[in-house]
């Protein structure tokens, strides 16, 4: 049986990595983005398997849309990944950061919620499927001067987990991935150094692979495992101690 898979977020880094290496492994590939020109590469490679789908998380009516034409079309994905999320600077008392705020728990909370919805039905009837959610160890601790991603990707990782206890006896799996710093355009910016910062399609591969498995949590590169688990040790005097001179990601504008 092919296998059916639903990405959002593929015009781009890892979205766009797993959708490819999934479409090379001949699975069908639903890919979104809110710009369907961004996804012809998928689209003149294979005509046949990629299912172009031009939708925005922050927008329920177009998701339910693209569940509905993917599910018109091949059916129940076996895999949804809620890939699509935004990582923008923030300041609490800079007024014009309070949107950008909303924008970024918007995008990488709720979005990840307008992604499943549609599919849970059709999943439990079937008795199968797994939802894949991409977190980050930046949910770990509190990062300055990206306190809205940080934030985003805590209640990313806590959502998942009440998810997963919800669905608990219905046959799908809920899995969290948290990965450290992925070379892609989201990262390209930042101007600071992002230790054993991975490639974007060794990023993917893994991810695949660990999804196979079906663990529920995946937390990459090792070594950044092994810093995030420290950092959720230090206490919280230490942490604004170490963390206050750290650099921040840029702001809108900046
Ligand atoms: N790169 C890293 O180091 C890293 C580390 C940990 C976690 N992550 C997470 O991994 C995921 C992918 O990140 P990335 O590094 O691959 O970022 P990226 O290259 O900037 O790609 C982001 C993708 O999200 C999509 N997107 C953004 N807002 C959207 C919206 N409202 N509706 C639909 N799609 C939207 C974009 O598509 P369009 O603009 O075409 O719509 C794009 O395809 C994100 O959730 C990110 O937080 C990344």
């Amino acid at each position: 049986m092919t296998l059916r898979v639903f990405i959002t977020g593929g015009s781009s880094g890892i979205g766009f990595e797993l959708a490819r290496q999934y479409l090379e492994s001949g699975a069908i590939v639903g890919i979104t983005s809110r710009d369907a020109s961004r996804l012809e590469y998928f689209g003149q490679r294979w005509p046949d398997r990629a299912v172009l789908l031009k939708a925005d998380v922050r927008n329920m009516v177009s998701m339910k849309q693209a569940a509905a034409l993917f599910l018109s079309l091949h059916g129940v994905p076996d895999l949804v990944y809620a890939n699509a999320g935004i990582s923008i600077g923030n300041l609490t008392w800079q007024e014009q950061d309070v949107p950008v705020f909303e924008e970024i728990l918007d995008t990488n909370v709720t979005g990840m919620v307008r992604t499943f919805q549609p599919y849970i039905a059709a999943m439990r009837q079937r008795g199968e499927g797994k939802l894949v959610g991409i977190a980050s160890i930046a949910g770990f601790r509190g990062l300055p001067g990206a306190s809205a991603y940080s934030a985003s990707k805590a209640a990313a990782i806590c959502y998942l987990e009440g998810l997963r206890a919800e669905l608990y006896d219905s046959g799908i799996r809920v899995i969290t991935i948290c990965p450290g710093y992925v070379d892609t355009p989201m990262t390209s910016e930042n101007p600071y150094p992002m230790p054993f910062l991975v490639p974007v399609a060794k990023a993917a591969s893994g991810i695949i692979r660990s999804v196979e498995t079906g663990r529920l949590r995946y937390t990459f590169p090792w070594q950044m495992r092994g810093i995030g688990m420290l950092l959720r040790m230090l206490p919280d005097r230490l942490h604004a101690f170490l963390f206050s001179r750290a650099p921040h990601k840029p702001r809108r504008g900046d």
